[in-house]
């Protein structure tokens, strides 16, 4: 998390630099300013989730710098939490007037400054939480709206989405990354909007030039979410785009290899193939796991990531734990 310190005493930045360092358990950057036109200036082009912010310096006065940030919808909503030697009732007043979210007198007492900059942090670490999970609600729900087009069941990205998640934290990726992609997983197929019905839902072999237009589905995934942002839908760009890559280079859109696929598209990769062969649909039944565990053998290596086959067969019955709980009603 990036925090921005603006005093125009030296000093004081090297304090708050080391207390904020060496108290607080999450990282932050910092990002130092002298003055309240330096952290305007600066603001234009970083990105910073907390401010801390003097009141009386050279030019620009805390308040009116406050103001400046409240009034440009980029800033707006960064929380701003005065720190000064102005203790007046009618100072601290101005400061909550203004747009403050904290006022603490200088000089202040070590423990009580770090137990009211943790109050905002965790704030801050709260709102982020409930906005993601918002965001993974969401995409759960159109990527299910998107399978029901095609012969896929809407128990389908759900299962994807578990088996990811399971996954992604047996390959040895963060808790972080894992809910990423928990979250992103469901948008594997959702290019699958722009192809017409007939090729969709064909019910025979696909003619080699409409197999062309269903491979398009992963690009046109890519296009909806290559310029979003955000961990969650950069993710979503990623899966979109190359769920369908194989390990050894034979797959599509763009033929990667190896670990040029990002592992969130090795891993959708793998957990796909198997939901759509593990699960009853109306056309045909599932495959005993026996002979998916045969496939996924013989394709180590081949269509998936060799390490994520071991550990796919080591904890198969997790898998299949997932599986029956989020059986389809068909
Ligand atoms: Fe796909
Ligand atoms: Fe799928």
């Amino acid at each position: 998390m990036k925090v921005m310190i603006v005093d125009d005493s030296k000093t004081i930045l090297r304090v708050l630099n080391s207390l904020l360092a060496n108290k607080i358990d999450t990282e932050l950057k910092i990002v130092e300013c002298n003055s309240g036109e330096e952290a305007l200036e600066k603001l234009k082009d970083t990105q910073v989730e907390l401010i801390l912010l003097d009141v009386v310096m050279n030019g620009m006065d805390g308040y009116e710098t406050c103001e400046k940030l409240k009034a440009n919808p980029k800033t707006a909503e960064i929380p701003i939490m005065f720190l000064t030697s102005k203790n007046e009732e009618k100072d601290i007043i101005k400061g909550f007037d203004v747009g403050g979210v904290d006022y603490i007198f200088k000089p202040f007492r070590e423990a009580e400054f770090i137990a009211r900059v943790k109050l905002q942090i965790n704030l801050i670490e709260f709102k982020k939480q409930q906005f993601e999970n918002l965001q993974g609600e969401v995409l759960l729900k159109v990527g299910e709206i998107g399978e029901s087009r095609s012969k896929e069941t809407a128990n389908h990205v759900k299962r994807v989405a578990e088996y990811s998640l399971l996954l992604a934290k047996l390959y040895g990726l963060s808790d972080k990354m894992a809910q990423t992609l928990y979250n992103a997983s469901p948008m594997h197929d959702i290019g699958k909007v722009s192809i017409q019905d007939s090729i969709l839902n064909k019910p025979g072999k696909l003619t080699q030039e409409e197999f062309q237009t269903m491979q398009s589905h992963t690009i046109a995934g890519y296009e909806l979410f290559k310029h979003s942002k955000g961990a969650i839908l950069k993710a979503a760009a990623i899966v979109a785009y190359e769920h369908h890559e194989k390990f050894d280079g034979t797959g599509y859109p763009r033929g990667l290899k190896g670990e040029e696929i990002h592992i969130y598209g090795r891993i959708t990769a793998l957990v796909d193939v198997f939901d759509a062969l593990g699960s009853d649909r109306v056309y045909k039944k599932a495959w005993k796991f026996k002979k998916i565990k045969n496939l996924f053998i013989e394709q180590k290596g081949k269509h998936f990531d060799p390490e994520l086959v071991d550990l796919f067969l080591q904890n198969s019955s997790k898998f299949k734990k997932i599986r029956d709980k989020l059986q389809d009603k068909i």
